[in-house]
């Protein structure tokens, strides 16, 4: 069985995610964000891993048309962010994400990755200063107007090797032959 994994990531929470668990499987794997097109025909299972921008996968309209394109293999969808792993909404994170239930062929998991201002590309971290700023000025914060603020007060790293101890299991348990 070959597995292949692909990601996106903008401050490299979902990169290093996406290495880990790339060297534990001696697969290949792709950065779709220097990699246009995509032959996955040669792969049993397609690891799909992303990071959460205002609730949303980025890159959520690609995974999508590889989903069709490729609906007969095993896919396993990691989202990455830095809301940590017990405070985590799962089922509004799908709701949000997908129209309709994943089909049985798709496993969801979320992976809490971190925040880093300073490693943000520059028209990111130009945006969320003059953000943050707006917000320290505003009265009457919403919920999610705090939680921003909260996410932007500072830098913090909550990934882990550990989280990815579901994603292994359910693969090697697949790959492995059952022994009787
Ligand atoms: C504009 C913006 C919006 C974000 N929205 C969310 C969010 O809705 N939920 C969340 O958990 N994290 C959110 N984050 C945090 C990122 O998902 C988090 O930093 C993630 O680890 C980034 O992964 P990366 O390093 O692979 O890019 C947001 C970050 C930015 C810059």
């Amino acid at each position: 069985m070959k597995t292949i994994v692909l990601f996106t990531s903008n401050t490299g929470f979902t990169k290093q995610y996406a290495d880990w668990l790339a060297n534990d499987l001696s697969c290949p794997w792709i950065d779709l964000s220097k990699t246009k097109r995509v032959d996955l025909d040669e792969y049993d299972t397609i690891v799909f891993g992303s990071w959460l921008m205002a609730g949303k996968i980025k890159k959520g309209k690609q995974l999508k048309s590889l989903l069709k394109q490729y609906q007969e293999k095993n896919w396993i969808i990691f989202c990455v962010g830095r809301t940590p792993m017990d405070q985590i909404d799962f089922k509004s994170l799908i709701h949000q994400n997908f129209e309709e239930d994943l089909p049985s062929s798709v496993s969801f998991f979320y992976l809490p990755g971190g925040f880093d201002i300073d490693r943000q590309p520059a028209f990111y971290k130009w945006l969320l200063t003059r953000f943050k700023k707006m917000l320290s000025k505003k009265e009457n914060k919403t919920k999610e107007e705090l939680q921003i603020e909260e996410m932007l007060s500072c830098s913090i790293d909550l990934s882990d090797p550990k989280y990815l101890s579901p994603i292994l299991m359910q693969i090697k348990e697949e790959i492995l032959p059952v022994k009787f």
